[in-house]
């Protein structure tokens, strides 16, 4: 089979999931390349052909692409994966799921829609009435942005006169990158965090994440341990109708434990997969290229 992994910007093999697909998916005698999404030339309506214009050159489709921009994808990218689906290549995820996703107020939005529990999540609204927020939440509470990713958006505000520092700090801002949100702090789940990974509608497994230090983000890339945890009929139910709402083939789910349950926290689009695989001892792309193989094929490896 020939597979495209789909990058934002220009990206080397060295970085973590792509050495992950290379070693599996060659292996397997399958022929996989790195693309830059955006050098893809977009020109539409599409010629039903099989091939597609890329760095100025005639390139032949290939059966199936991997898009890997994450919370980084950029309008040009988007552009160019959708140009791929109305060429009628199989991608997975789709290029609406990953805008969806990549908006953490949207996803919210669509989960709620779906009665996924949720931590409670307002919109930021500019100017900031601070009268109006302590109405409806308690302090501490999580101040992030729509569109971060490895908690970097992310910050535990701890009280009234923080949070009118962080907006002024911004000012006003018509960017889309600064728009923000507020959110409940699920503080029984402080700096602790599970992550269901989704992969063609079945949850292939859980890890619990933990901050290392006295950190509130479990994010494995800020340094989290990880440890295998056993997937149960709640946590997988949860995680696969999250995936399943946002149409995401692939879908990693960070889930936080309250004190009467679940609350889903995000769901990303292109997960990374060292403090997976090393948590649970599963074999990332050989689960993707099995459900690949699956719909492409009518069946499993
Ligand atoms: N509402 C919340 N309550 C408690 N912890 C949270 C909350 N939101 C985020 N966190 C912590 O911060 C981490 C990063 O937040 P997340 O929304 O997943 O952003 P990112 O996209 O940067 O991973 C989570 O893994 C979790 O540990
Ligand atoms: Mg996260």
């Amino acid at each position: 089979m020939k597979i495209w992994i789909l990058t934002e910007g220009k990206k080397k093999w060295g970085i973590y999931p792509y050495q992950r697909f290379k070693a599996e998916f060659r292996a397997l005698g399958h022929d996989l390349e790195l693309i830059n999404a955006r050098d893809l030339e977009i020109i539409e309506p599409v010629e039903k052909t099989d091939r597609v214009l890329y760095q100025s050159r005639y390139k032949k489709l290939p059966d199936v692409v991997i898009p890997r921009m994450g919370s980084a994808a950029s309008y040009i990218s988007l552009a160019g994966l959708r140009q791929l689906e109305n060429l009628g290549v199989f991608v997975l995820n789709g290029a609406n799921s990953i805008a969806q996703a990549r908006d953490k107020l949207h996803s919210i939005q669509i989960l709620s829609q779906n009665n996924i529990p949720l931590p409670k999540t307002m919109l930021a609204r500019m100017p900031l009435d601070s009268e109006w927020v302590k109405k409806h939440f308690d302090f501490p509470l999580i101040v992030k942005t729509v569109a971060g990713s490895q908690g970097k958006g992310v910050l535990l505000c701890d009280k009234p006169s923080h949070l009118e520092d962080i907006f002024h700090l911004i000012g006003k801002t018509n960017d889309e990158r600064q728009i923000l949100i507020l959110q409940e702090f699920i503080s029984a789940s402080k700096g602790k965090d599970l992550r269901v990974f989704v992969i063609g509608g079945r949850a292939v497994g859980a890890m619990l994440r933990s901050a290392g230090n006295d950190g509130y983000k479990a994010n494995f890339s800020r340094g989290g341990s990880v440890l295998n945890f056993p997937l149960n009929p709640e946590l997988e139910w949860l995680a696969v109708e999250s995936a399943k709402a946002l149409n995401l083939d692939i879908a990693g789910v960070d889930i936080l434990m309250d004190k009467e349950g679940y609350r889903v926290c995000e769901v990303n689009s292109s997960p990374g997969f060292e403090g997976f695989e090393q948590a649970t001892g599963l074999n990332i792309p050989l689960e993707i290229l099995r459900f690949i193989s699956l719909k492409t094929e009518g069946t499993a490896l």
